[in-house]
């Protein structure tokens, strides 16, 4: 996580501070335990440093305002140390000659804090990146560069960098390995921007480039140069890059997390535009680089995901299983990483990452792709490090995700795998009339959400009456059971209460042992292939004086002689099912995160983007 922006002044007319701070709010979502921004005046670094978020930061320029013409900033997801001031970055070597912001971990970070320890150094944080902060002091013997490629030549792990020497008042060296850093220059003034991703640099019209691995820059007023590991100048290209400032705000919402609750009838259309043919009855993918001939003879499918992105891929498998009768195993990318991955020329891989910028997605991916297989990635953010390492990408097209609990996001991945398990469905000799079934239920999902969104106060009144408990199971069966996974993962990130999910079939293999009257049950009833089965394990908890909240369509009204409390919601094949009810789950969790007065939009302890393993 943590996010890295540099700016240096040429023509611009814009402080260095202020330029930093504004990056650092648009990378708040990659960590906000702490923040800083250094820079250089009269020879000396300067800084300034804040625990907690961008805000806080902004409160310190303020009361002692300066004028910069060169700053790297830093915004902090806390991996080595605790959230103080003293391990918040820009962090300095001893003599206050270099200041460093980093992105990554340091995995032997030890070894060398003990080398540099005995040497006499002294350190002033817990932090892995002082490392290399003082490791580039230590090696300096007048030239900049030569002492940052000596330095990261020592440094396992991953990492971006950025850092500032004091006897080169007008330069930031920046350097990458496995972490995104993107260089911009402005044609019109000649300032140069850098950061963590290309979405800060909103608003300005750059030429940019990524660095890539292990390659070093070094950036000053009058040019920017880079060089590879050993040395050698490299010419980039460069590409026009007009983000146009967007306007985020919470549109009157209390927070964003409810505002993209609610933009998810809009967000699906969007995820479904232009993605029917003329008649609108075969799915297409134009931005797809892979042939149809590639999608007609794959054998398996391997899906790749974290956090709710792997919920929604573990639905989906059982699309890709049912219309296109393809073996599919959904694997967590930071298991996959590590794993003996076995592919044909037939796999194809599926990574799914709202950001794109998941460490172990990336990983998990590159991993499938030295196995030979071919990837396709299913992004929100366009231009992310996952999509630069896939064979071909479909954007989700939901926009800006600001909650860092993602909700809009996980209804349009379902949706964009629901319409292409249907085209793999169709490739492999899925009826066209059934094609046309399944598109026209697809294009009821938007108003089967609003239909959800109509049931906000039922939903609040049934979260008011649950806020007091502390534990809760939530469980489902088939495309209901990681739907529980899903919005059990909601309740437990924004209430902070310990909620869990299983597949309501586990419940006698140990679960039920934790039944109580003090502890609830959240049954997700929306699959009718197996609703009789869930009515029996909801029999069984009652039976054992376990409180039951029942989510459920209105044809099982059979559920209001078992459950304490039952919410329902419109009929929806069962197929689709799981994109509504996550929605009342999202609701449900929203309600009692708000009761119990959580930090919502921005939970302790989480960021947006997981940058580290
Ligand atoms: O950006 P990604 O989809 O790769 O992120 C994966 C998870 O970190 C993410 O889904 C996380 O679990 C969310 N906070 C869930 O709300």
């Amino acid at each position: 996580m943590c996010g890295i922006y540099g700016h240096i002044k040429k023509n611009g007319e814009e402080n260095s501070v202020l330029v930093c701070l504004e990056g650092l709010r648009q990378l708040e979502y990659r960590g906000y335990d702490s923040a800083g921004i250094a820079g250089i005046v009269a020879g000396n670094i300067v800084s300034y440093k804040a625990v907690g978020k961008v805000s806080h930061l902004d409160a310190i320029v303020q009361a002692s305002p300066r004028e910069l013409d060169i700053a790297i900033a830093h915004t902090r997801w806390a991996t080595h140390g605790g959230v103080t001031t003293e391990n918040a970055h820009p962090h300095f070597d001893q003599n206050l000659n270099v200041a460093l912001v980093h992105n990554g971990i340091v995995e032997n970070y030890l070894t060398l804090r003990t080398f540099l320890e005995k040497k006499g150094i002294q350190f002033s944080s817990d932090t892995d990146t002082e490392v290399i902060t003082q490791l580039i002091a230590y090696y300096y013997q007048g030239d900049f560069v030569k002492s940052v490629r000596k330095a990261l030549s020592y440094i396992e792990g991953s990492f971006a960098i950025a850092c500032i020497h004091k006897d080169y008042p007008d330069t930031i060296l920046a350097a990458v390995h496995a972490r995104p850093l993107i260089i911009g220059i402005c044609h019109k003034t000649g300032d140069v921007f850098l950061s963590s991703d290309t979405n800060a640099f909103m608003g300005r019209s750059l030429d940019i480039f990524y660095l890539h691995d292990d390659e070093i820059a070094a950036i000053s007023r009058e040019r920017t140069e880079v060089y590879n590991k050993k040395g050698r100048k490299l010419t980039k290209i460069t590409e026009r890059m007009a983000l146009e400032n967007q306007k985020i705000s919470k549109e009157g919402f209390d927070h964003f997390l409810l505002k993209e609750i609610y933009e998810q009838p809009t967000t699906i259309r969007r995820t479904l535009t232009g993605r029917l043919d003329s008649n609108k009855e075969l799915p297409i993918f134009e931005e797809l680089t892979v042939t149809d001939d590639f999608l007609k003879g794959i054998s398996q499918i391997k899906i790749l995901a974290c956090g709710s992105s792997y919920h929604a891929g573990y639905i989906a498998k059982h699309l890709f299983e049912a219309y296109a009768k393809i073996l599919t195993h959904v694997e967590i990318a930071s298991e996959a990483r590590y794993t003996d991955f076995i592919t044909t020329k037939e796999t194809l891989v599926i990574a799914i990452s709202q950001s794109g910028e998941t460490a172990d997605t990336i990983a998990a991916v590159q991993n499938a792709k030295r196995n030979g297989a071919t990837t396709i990635s299913i992004c929100n953010v366009e231009r992310s490090s996952l999509s630069r390492e896939s064979d071909s990408t479909l954007l989700l097209h939901a926009g800006p995700e600001i909650s860092v609990c993602s909700t809009k996001a996980f209804t349009s991945q379902l949706t964009l795998l629901s319409l292409f398990a249907i085209k793999l469905g169709y490739l492999k000799g899925l009826a066209k009339n059934k094609v046309k079934e399944l598109l026209s239920e697809l294009a009821l999902l938007p108003s089967a959400i609003e239909k959800v969104l109509r049931l906000e106060s039922q939903i609040q009144s049934n979260s008011e009456k649950y806020a007091g408990y502390s534990d809760f199971f939530f469980i489902g069966r088939k495309h209901m059971f990681a739907t529980a996974l899903e919005s059990s993962l909601k309740l437990k990130e924004i209430s902070y209460l310990n909620a869990n999910g299983y597949p309501a079939g586990e419940m006698k293999h140990g679960h039920i042992a934790l039944i109580s009257k003090n502890f609830p049950t959240v049954a997700f009833c929306g699959n009718s292939e197996t609703l009789d089965k869930l009515l029996s394990n909801l029999m069984e908890i009652k039976a054992r004086g376990g409180p039951i909240l029942a989510f459920a369509p209105l044809s099982a009204q059979e559920i209001e002689t078992i459950a304490d409390d039952t919410l329902y919601l419109p009929e929806t094949p069962d197929w689709l099912a799981p994109i509504p009810y996550a929605v009342a789950g999202q609701l449900f969790a929203y309600h009692i995160a708000k009761i119990h007065g959580t930090d919502i939009d921005q939970p302790r302890n989480l960021a947006k983007s997981v940058t580290v393993e």
